[in-house]
């Protein structure tokens, strides 16, 4: 903790990494590991394009679902350190695998979601991206404006990243000095590819995580706990 705390005090540019960890103090299931949402539901029935074309519904359901669930949820205390941190450090940047919006709600305006947001939808047929928080749809699937059907505005299995959040990420993780690793399982490619760079390009590896993870191996120091507790200790 006092190295973790040393290094981000003499950085200039720092880099969060955060996955569903963050957020399971606020409430948000994760998808792996005790009563993770992967133990429950299948990936390959709900979160590949595969599985929309299929049923379009059943995946609409599974979204609104969690929306609602997210909906509930307050920022908890690892996300406020993150944002007060973003008002006193020259240069940072959250890059996202959450699709939940607490970081934002949580006051960090320079944010990454490599993986898309739970709160906006997409049109299929004129490709139009819009705002939506609602929890409960009338009629399913739901329709654009002009008619043709919306999808979540989220990254599935199977999918690319958007070449622009995927180069957004790699600059922020290039240019940081140290880079935070809090509360992913680093399973998921390509997004776990970003620890390696980080360690490549000689920033200083901080991982917070109650558990080990294949990125602890590349960690200059692993604070275990839950990012609630380690997050405002270490940003302090
Ligand atoms: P996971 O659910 O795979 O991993 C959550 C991680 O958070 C685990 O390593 C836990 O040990 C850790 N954790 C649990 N409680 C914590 C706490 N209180 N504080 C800190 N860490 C805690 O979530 P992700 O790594 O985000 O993608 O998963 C990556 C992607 O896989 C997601 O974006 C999603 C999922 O399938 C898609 O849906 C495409």
């Amino acid at each position: 903790m006092q190295d973790a705390r040393e290094w981000l005090r003499s950085a200039r540019s720092v880099a969060a990494l955060t996955g569903a960890g963050i957020s399971a103090e606020s409430g948000v299931p994760t998808f792996r590991g005790a009563g993770g949402l992967w133990k429950h539901y299948r990936p390959d029935q709900l979160a590949t394009p595969e599985a929309f074309a299929q049923d379009p519904v059943l995946v609409w359901e599974w979204y609104l679902w969690r929306r609602g669930l997210i909906a509930k949820a307050e920022p908890n205390p690892g996300h406020y350190a993150l944002a007060s941190f973003e008002r006193r450090v020259p240069a940072f940047v959250v890059v996202t695998q959450n699709v939940d919006g607490l970081h934002e709600r949580a006051g960090n305006r320079n944010i990454v979601k490599l993986h898309g947001d739970i709160w906006k939808s997409q049109c299929l047929n004129c490709g139009g991206e819009y705002a939506d928080d609602r929890t409960e749809v009338d009629a399913l699937p739901p329709l654009c404006d002009c008619g043709g059907m919306l999808r979540p505005a989220v990254v599935w299995f199977g999918e690319g990243l958007d070449d622009g959040v995927w180069n957004a990420a790699e600059r922020a993780v290039r240019a940081a000095d140290a880079v935070l690793v809090i509360g992913t399982s680093a399973v998921v490619y390509p997004a776990a590819l970003l620890v390696p760079l980080a360690k490549e390009s000689g920033a200083k590896v901080i991982e917070i995580n109650p558990d080990e993870t294949p990125a602890s191996g590349l960690a200059d120091a692993s604070l275990r706990g839950p990012s609630g507790q380690i997050l405002p200790e270490l940003l302090s």
